[in-house]
């Protein structure tokens, strides 16, 4: 047993969070950190990512540990290291060493933990093993998705609450993973004239992040063929005339998350149609920044990207018609698929582990339109949230040659003007952005967005 330290900075935030939580429910709460899945044998474990429910309140990457929330109190359930773990593992810290860092009023061994369950709420974890023993040792099955009329659902809401806006504390983490998340994509930039694939561009990048000791807060985008929202395939040879998506973003030690998106060209200098493309998906990003601040409802927001993407293509001869009205009949979405952005915090895509509780004001449901369903998230923005914003222009062959868009769509487009564009297979542009009082502020603005400033770092590394 130990008790909380008051000179401790860590605790005293996790403190202040636990209060708020004690404010919106009036019953226990147990986290579970989740424990380390094997790769093919019980020592050969992948990296291990906690819960970022228990991450929130726990403030430590912890692993097979718990902690009890109730009226402000943490208790906090781990096994001490084993007999041969510092052999293995070196000298690992011991529960009550790890208990005075957090703040807990009471530590316990993993097995007391079956004696503090009455009428707790939780909320599943990832990992099969730890989501098992939650549902046995609870006596019921924890679905991601809860049921109205569960107290699961009402823990749920309240974190959701609490986490949809950031304190002071967990901004200071992702303000540093950004600060990484911008050099990393300054050294893609910097090596894409020397570099002959994606791997050693994706190389780059990542070295920037692990050199800072942190890791990505998701799998790293880094293709030349961006049309494929979720790249995970880094084996492409890199030609002069490509472009290049880099969305690769940094995670703290204790899982804050940076998300940005920049693309490029391969040989430093972006051919007229690129460029003529990458200037509508610019002005997109900085006229929907520009309409950031509280009160605003994020799918305004996402409507003017559309708007002012719609226009471009209108302009540019691709899209036929009324801007508007192809706006409003989903044109656009040919080539501007996704939502807007997202929820960032410990999470990239925060809270979506809870499906779309943490996205969508409740009573709204995601849209069956093309033009909206993917947006991630639908309500009005408020002080303290982090978003981003990342608009994009792609040929997605499964989405332009569909039949059913064809039909749809096909006289909206000028065929022939588009295949002057064939240079362009995907182009994003992600900031992330936080509310503020007033506006908003870019936490990744010191990595530039402008076409010409892009190729001066691009092309500033040839030297
Ligand atoms: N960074 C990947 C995404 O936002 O989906
Ligand atoms: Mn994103």
């Amino acid at each position: 047993m130990t008790t909380t330290s008051t000179s401790n900075l860590l605790a005293d935030i996790l403190r202040q969070r636990r209060e708020k939580l004690a404010k919106l429910i009036d019953f226990p709460a147990i986290l579970w950190s989740g424990s380390p899945s094997p790769r093919n044998f019980t020592a050969n474990i992948f990296p291990h990512r906690p819960s970022s429910h228990f991450l929130y309140f726990a403030g430590l990457p912890l692993q097979n540990a718990a902690i009890r929330l109730e009226a402000g109190k943490l208790l906090l359930f781990m096994d001490n290291p084993g007999a041969s773990s510092a052999l293995w593992h070196g000298e690992m810290p011991t529960r009550d060493q790890i208990a005075e860092q957090i703040g807990a009023d009471a530590a316990y061994p993993m097995v007391e933990l079956k004696s503090h369950l009455q009428g707790v709420a939780t909320i599943a974890v990832q990992d099969a093993a730890s989501w098992t023993q939650q549902s046995q040792l609870l006596d019921r099955w924890i679905l991601p998705l809860s049921a109205p009329e569960n107290i699961d659902l009402e823990l749920q809401l309240a974190i959701v609450e609490l986490r949809l806006t950031h304190d002071e504390a967990g901004l200071a983490e992702i303000r540093n993973a950004v600060s990484v998340t911008v050099e990393a994509h300054k050294a893609g930039m910097a090596a894409t004239s020397t570099a002959k694939t994606e791997a050693q561009v994706r190389a780059a990048m990542e070295a920037a992040i692990i050199s800072h000791n942190m890791t990505t807060s998701y799998n790293s985008i880094v293709t030349v063929r961006g049309e494929v929202l979720h790249n995970e395939h880094y084996g492409n040879t890199l030609q002069p005339y490509d472009l290049l998506l880099a969305d690769v973003g940094a995670e703290t030690r204790t899982g804050w998350a940076a998300d940005v998106t920049r693309t490029w060209a391969v040989n430093g200098k972006f051919s007229s149609t690129q460029r003529d493309i990458y200037d509508v998906v610019l002005a997109a990003h900085d006229t929907c920044i520009n309409k950031i601040r509280p009160g605003v409802e994020y799918e305004e927001i996402h409507l003017c990207a559309c708007q002012v993407i719609a226009e471009g293509l209108v302009n540019l001869g691709i899209l036929q018609g009324n801007s508007e009205e192809l706006v409003d009949m989903d044109a656009h979405a040919l080539f501007f698929p996704h939502g807007i952005g997202h929820l960032l915090g410990l999470d990239v895509h925060d809270m979506e582990d809870l499906g779309d509780l943490a996205g969508y004001e409740p009573g709204r449901e995601r849209s069956d339109r093309f033009g909206l369903g993917y947006l991630r998230l639908n309500r009005p923005l408020r002080v303290g949230m982090l978003v981003t914003i990342e608009p994009g222009f792609y040929q997605v062959p499964a989405i332009i040659n569909n039949a059913q868009n064809r039909e749809s769509f096909g006289k909206y487009v000028n065929w022939e003007r588009l295949s002057q564009f064939s240079d362009v297979r995907g182009i994003r542009i992600e900031d992330d952005v936080l509310v503020t009082d007033n506006a908003s502020e870019v936490l990744t603005a010191a990595l530039p967005t402008s076409a010409d400033a892009v190729e001066q770092l691009t092309v500033s590394s040839e030297q």
